[in-house]
């Protein structure tokens, strides 16, 4: 080990890569070591879905980036590759764009499919002059693409996407130049009925020539049997750029599934589609047909083994090659954090998406590094990065949500400044004291803040989970939402410094006897003769309150359905009263300064504060045990006031059966 550790690489190389794809690329560590192939890359690369869908920072833009920088060699995608992403002028056409006869979600559909066959029919052109890709004579077809393309002012030269497409939408709306498909517009189109039928007739046109040009050459395989080459994957990315909540928003995206759907079926094993949604985004849309897109879809899922290698990849392609998991977890990271693993501390406390972990794991570097100029990572620094991570996080779900549930910031004080578990009621009685605030600010949201609305979206954002069994399972782990008779709700481990709920319950920590330990230690108590001299009363009183301890702690073990949590949290505090109480040697009491009467007293009081903390948090709904703790503390408390107070021996024990 020692040796390992010599050879560890400075914590100044350390670091986890960009946030986000797009700088990750150009600045950081993407595409060079740092991209994980997960299932969402291999059905992409295998064609299996069409639909790649996940969290703002769940990997969408490095799958699709990976793709374009993939090639043959490397096992990844070989085929052509073309990547459609609205920019704010792109997406105010799209938005925008109306056919007169045509509902909104069509015609939207109709500009996307324009906006496919332009992209097609780009690498058509230039994918003819690929050496070897198919001979050397240029297909009539493909120069009718060609043709198509420059009298449309659509050429691979020609201006931005949102100019080029705000000419395509007027060009759909009145005429196309179709010449070089060999009709006249003007004569051949004005016969149609309406803008709508004019614009889907002038279309089927252009991808008509289109899917010509790709059968000519022979790209899914030629008529004589030849063998065709792997299909031009069309990406569309980004969306997110210019959505909001407005209904045009909606149909955009609609729009979009629906041409995609319709060009897979129209150009075949030619070109493939991706389209790369964000959950927040596909999970808000209302329509009809979504029904005929779930075997199209594929949510990106994250593990916490997932997120470990990708730590373990980045560290690597940073600090070194040869970097273990065990020199990264245990020399450059501390071993344990907070009793816990370090690893699963930190991925613990992450939502499971990469963007949050490259934060956190930075985090910790800078405030190591940075900050306080050190070679290793203390386990403070950690404690301290999570912190400042948990505030980030609060802010970004906001943020995320702000478009679907533009409240989610408002209903945080909820959950401020208490236990992280909340159960049903309690929550109901918060919920009531707020919602008249809440519905004065968002009326247009009445429908979702209700007591049920707001568990389901706070579940389904991640920020609560709910208590299934023995287990607390997050949107993430299940996708079964939340269950009317499910009562018990955690905040997540992310948000919980941030909210300053950092215990179960919201229940005082009990204080040990001031500077008692460093007393013992100095050994600045009298000398004992334990054992000869009759127990004093003192040190009976300490063995009453021990007993009370055990018998609270007997009580909580029986709780069986009391959350963990809790139970843990409860155990926690009595062990520390328990700690005190038998760390003071027989016969040491007064020479250290302990007033046991008083100590006992003050501990009743403590408990009973804890006794009524435990039934203002709800978790004794009769069933969960809870009520059964809390009584036998208030019983516990009577006992030890009685000991205290009368002198000892006589009524004192007469209470306890
Ligand atoms: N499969 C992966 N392997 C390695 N890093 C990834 C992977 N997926 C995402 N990342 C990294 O996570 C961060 C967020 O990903 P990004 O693609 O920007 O998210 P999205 O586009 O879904 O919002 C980026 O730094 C990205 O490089
Ligand atoms: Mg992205």
């Amino acid at each position: 080990m020692a040796e390992g550790v010599a050879r560890l690489p400075v914590l100044a190389d350390l670091h986890f890569g960009r946030e986000d794809a797009e700088r990750d690329v150009t600045e950081g560590l993407l595409l060079r070591g740092g991209f994980l192939p997960n299932a969402a890359y291999r059905a992409a690369v295998a064609g299996r879905k069409m639909l790649i869908i996940g969290r703002k920072g769940s990997g969408k833009s490095a799958i699709r980036m990976q793709l374009m920088a993939d090639a043959d060699a490397d096992g990844g995608y070989g085929g052509g590759k073309a990547l459609v992403s609205p920019d704010e002028a792109a997406g105010e056409e799209i938005r925008r764009f109306e056919l007169q006869g045509l509902p909104g979600d069509s015609a939207k559909a109709l500009i996307w499919r324009y906006l496919f066959a332009v992209h097609a029919a780009r690498y058509l052109v230039s994918h003819v002059k690929d050496d070897g890709a198919h001979g050397r004579r240029t297909p009539d077809s493909v120069k009718a693409v060609h043709r198509f393309l420059r009298q449309n002012g659509e050429s691979a030269d020609a201006g931005r996407l949102g100019e080029r497409l705000a000419q395509g939408a007027k060009g759909l709306q009145t005429s196309l130049s179709l010449e070089a498909f060999g009709v006249k517009a003007a004569v051949d189109m004005t016969r149609e009925a309406s803008e709508g039928a004019r614009a889907a007739r002038q279309l089927d046109v252009v991808e008509e020539g289109v899917a010509r040009a790709f059968e000519e050459l022979g790209c899914a395989g030629g008529r004589d049997g030849a063998a065709g080459h792997e299909p031009l994957l069309l990406m569309v990315d980004e969306l997110e750029v210019v959505w909001s909540a407005e209904p045009d928003s909606n149909s955009m995206v609609i729009g979009l599934l629906l041409a995609a759907k319709h060009a897979a079926g129209r150009y075949g094993r030619a070109v493939r589609l991706l389209l790369f949604l964000r959950a927040d985004i596909y999970d808000s849309l209302t329509f009809g047909e979504g029904d005929k897109f779930h075997g199209d879809e594929l949510r990106i899922t994250w593990t916490e083994q997932a997120l470990r290698d990708l730590a373990l990849a980045r560290a690597r392609a940073s600090a070194g090659a040869r970097l273990t998991e065990t020199e990264l977890w245990r020399g450059i990271f501390p071993e344990r954090v907070a009793d816990e693993d370090t690893a699963s501390h930190v991925f613990g406390r992450c939502l499971p998406r990469p963007r949050d972990a490259i934060q956190f794991l930075n985090l910790c570097q800078e405030t190591a590094w940075l900050t306080h100029g050190r070679e290793r990572i203390t386990e403070g620094d950690v404690l301290r990065a999570g912190r400042q991570f948990s505030a980030w996080k609060l802010k970004d779900l906001a943020l995320e949500y702000l478009v679907a549930h533009p409240f989610l910031k408002q209903l945080f004080p909820l959950f401020q400044n208490t236990g992280y578990v909340v159960t049903r009621s309690t929550l109901g009685g918060r919920f009531d004291a707020a919602a008249g605030t809440l519905h004065g600010r968002f009326p247009a949201y009445a429908e979702a803040l209700t007591l049920e609305g707001v568990v389901d979206i706070l579940y389904g954002v991640g920020f609560l989970g709910v208590r299934r069994g023995n287990d607390v399972v997050f949107a993430a782990d299940d996708h079964l939402p939340v269950q009317p008779h499910e009562t018990e709700f955690h905040v997540h481990r992310c948000f919980r410094e941030a909210l300053g709920a950092t215990s179960a319950i919201d229940i005082r920590r009990y204080e040990p006897l001031a500077a008692l330990s460093a007393r013992i230690a100095s050994g600045a108590h009298g000398p004992q003769s334990s054992g000869t001299t009759p127990r004093n009363r003192d040190d009976l009183l300490l063995g009453e309150l021990s007993r009370s301890c055990h018998s609270i702690l007997a009580q909580v073990s029986r709780a069986v359905t009391l959350t963990p949590d809790a139970g843990a949290e409860i155990t926690r505090q009595i062990g520390r009263v328990l700690d005190d109480a038998q760390r003071i040697p027989p016969g040491a009491a007064l020479s250290l300064g302990v007033h046991v009467d008083g100590h006992l007293l003050s501990t009743a009081h403590y408990f009973e504060a804890l006794a009524a903390r435990i039934l203002a948090s709800g978790l004794d709904d009769g069933t969960t045990g809870a009520g059964g703790v809390a009584h036998r503390i208030e019983e516990e408390v009577r006992r030890l006031r009685r000991v205290a107070g009368g002198s000892y021996g006589s009524s004192g024990n007469s209470g306890r059966s």
